[in-house]
């Protein structure tokens, strides 16, 4: 077991002799300022806060029933009631030493693994994926790859938009207007051109729009044609998503449309109606306030002119189709039917955030049972912008094509890669510069904070120097640049080699290393993937502060020359896993 698990459990059991009846769930150490030690505790703080009790007592009581001096030196109490615990070099260079030897890489499996599912990137049928799916889609698979390596049972399901009332524009285009051999050329493109005329031609003319509506109640219908056409747009659009997510990297345990859930929107609208959850107005059905939430908080009202007035959900309009709510609710019921999940995490825009935050409450009136087993979450994010702060386009003023951004990256990088090792041949460089331009647009998206609206800048994601991708992929690429120097080519030491820390940037690379387990807690507690692209900048940053001061194949002798080259092997498996975990690639030299 890790250090900061065992300072964790020791500590809980301790809480619990004190106030045997506290919930200890929070009881958890963090990683803290060297000022103060490796990790330190602010729970009792919050334990005493809601007892009413003087937290520096708790604090002194609890560490009269506290033993860590296995792992710890005197645990010391500081400022209002933290606990600060500094680790033993032994226990250091134990863990340093079990990691060597391939035992484990500084995380531990979950100890109750949860069932999760996780939707995520969901585009829409007929259009192009644009730059801003980059989101969703990075996201959602930086927490799969995390919450699966933490040892969670994840269920990833592709919600694709291939439903709902932009068919019968598309269906009145390909009837009328279809240019077969656009389609051949672009597929998307020629359905989106498709959609543009006859969006117009409905702006400008109600007859037009009436014919539409019509292609659209054959296609609910189950007219066989409509069907068919349907189905061909749906498999058009497929090939766009899956060459996409082939490049990406990114891989799906189900891809169940909105569509998959046709059979059983009348059911969940009438369920809705006989238990009184949803109501008629104006012909529509809908999901009302039931006040339980003061005005402000709740989704169900919006204010106009200082007045509060119903803003339901709605789950069948007044024509009889169903809404994107409907599908949802059908969806979550399908979802904890099939799988029992532990949690049901939604990644998609902030924009969203009011459908979700009224979803999650219509489920609670509706299956009040499966809420309390069953945690919804919406994991929001914020825009991409360009250079002016406006929402990022092309300089024409289009939306960005993913495709097309991914090329540019690529090409980008291949002049940076090229400038920078001449000696490689093109197909090499190639590769790396492929590596290097996904990683970086990747990297760039989930590092900031998720919820942030970020500036979308090639130059700042490209750079050599800084935060970014291209820094910590020769981070790792000159580590393995060592062991290609040595004669020792595998990470993975010899077993008896024993480490020794001497040098404090030693020290500083060690006590990181071993710090991968806690920021992968936080990132699947908190679902945020910025939290390891900072551990890993922070781990570069402590290699090469090492690697500068404590020389390796030139160390002293031979026994600090194969602990450090431990150590490198060790900095090396960390930053490949995490870099993986973000969904990127690494290289071997750059
Ligand atoms: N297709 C939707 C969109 O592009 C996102 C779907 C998100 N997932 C969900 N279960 N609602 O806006």
């Amino acid at each position: 077991m890790l250090p900061h698990k065992q300072i964790e459990l020791k500590l809980q059991a301790a809480v619990l002799e004190i106030l045997p009846d506290a919930d200890v769930s929070a009881v958890l150490v963090r990683p803290c300022d060297p000022k103060f030690g490796d990790y330190q505790s602010n729970a009792l703080m919050s334990l005493a806060k809601v007892r009413k009790t003087n937290p520096r007592q708790l604090a002194t009581d609890t560490l009269a029933k506290l033993d860590v001096s296995e792992v710890c030196e005197k645990v010391e109490i500081a400022g209002a009631g933290f606990l600060n615990f500094r680790l033993k070099n032994s226990a250091l260079v134990q863990t340093l030493e079990t990691a060597a030897r391939g035992e484990h890489l500084f995380f531990d499996k979950a100890a109750k693994p949860k069932t999760i599912v996780i939707d995520f990137s969901s585009p829409n049928v007929a259009k192009p994926m644009h730059v801003g799916h980059i989101r969703s889609t990075g996201i959602g698979d930086a927490l799969q790859r995390t919450l699966r390596l933490l040892g969670h049972h994840v269920i990833s399901d592709n919600h694709i938009g291939d439903w709902g009332t932009q068919f019968g524009k598309l269906l009145l285009g390909w009837k009328q207007a279809l240019d077969r051999a656009a389609l051949e050329c672009d597929a998307i493109a020629e359905l989106e051109r498709l959609y543009k005329v006859i969006n117009a031609e409905c702006d400008a003319n109600p007859e037009r729009l009436e014919e539409a509506k019509a292609e659209l109640v054959k296609l609910q219908a189950g007219d066989a044609e409509n069907i068919s056409i349907w189905k061909e747009m749906i498999r058009l659009s497929q090939i766009q998503f899956d060459t996409i997510y082939s490049r990406l990297g990114v891989n799906f345990d189900h891809a169940l449309g909105e569509s998959f859930y046709n059979p059983w929107l009348g059911e969940v609208v009438n369920d809705l109606l006989a238990k009184k959850i949803a109501r008629e107005s104006e012909g529509a059905v809908g999901v009302f306030s039931d006040g339980s939430l003061p005005p402000k908080e709740d989704p169900f009202l919006v204010n106009r002119d200082g007045e509060w007035i119903a803003d339901p959900a709605l789950v069948r309009k007044s024509d009889g189709g169903f809404n994107y709510t409907t599908t949802d609710l059908a969806t979550i019921a399908y979802r904890l039917k099939t799988w029992s999940p532990d949690e049901i995490v939604y990644v998609v825009d902030d924009r969203q955030s009011g459908h979700f935050k009224k979803l999650f409450l219509v489920l609670a009136r509706w299956k009040p049972d499966a809420t309390k087993r069953t945690k919804l979450i919406h994991v929001g994010f914020g825009k991409i912008l360009g250079d002016d702060g406006k929402p990022f386009k092309t300089r024409s003023g289009d939306t960005v094509k993913l495709g097309d951004l991914l090329d540019e990256a690529e090409a980008r990088a291949f002049k940076i890669v090229s400038g920078k090792n001449s000696e490689l041949s093109e197909a090499q460089r190639k590769e790396i510069a492929r590596v290097v331009g996904l990683g970086a647009v990747k990297y760039a998206d989930l590092l900031p904070n998720r919820q942030s609206d970020y500036i979308f800048s090639w130059d700042k994601m490209l750079a050599l120097t800084g935060n970014t991708a291209p820094y910590l992929l020769y981070a790792y690429a000159r580590i393995k640049s060592i062991f290609r120097k040595s004669e020792a080519e595998s990470e993975i030491r010899n077993p008896r080699s024993a480490i020794a820390l001497a040098e404090p940037e030693e020290i500083a690379l060690a006590k990181h290393l071993l710090n991968f387990g806690i920021t992968l807690e936080a990132v699947a507690e908190e679902y945020r993937p910025n939290y390891l692209c900072n551990y890993l900048f922070e781990l570069a940053v402590h290699f090469s502060r090492f690697f500068e001061n404590c020389p390796v194949l030139k160390a002293e002798d031979a026994a600090m020359r194969d602990s450090r080259l431990a150590l490198c092997g060790l900095a090396a498996r960390v930053l490949k896993q995490g870099l993986e975990t973000l969904g990127m690639e690494i290289v071997q030299q750059m």
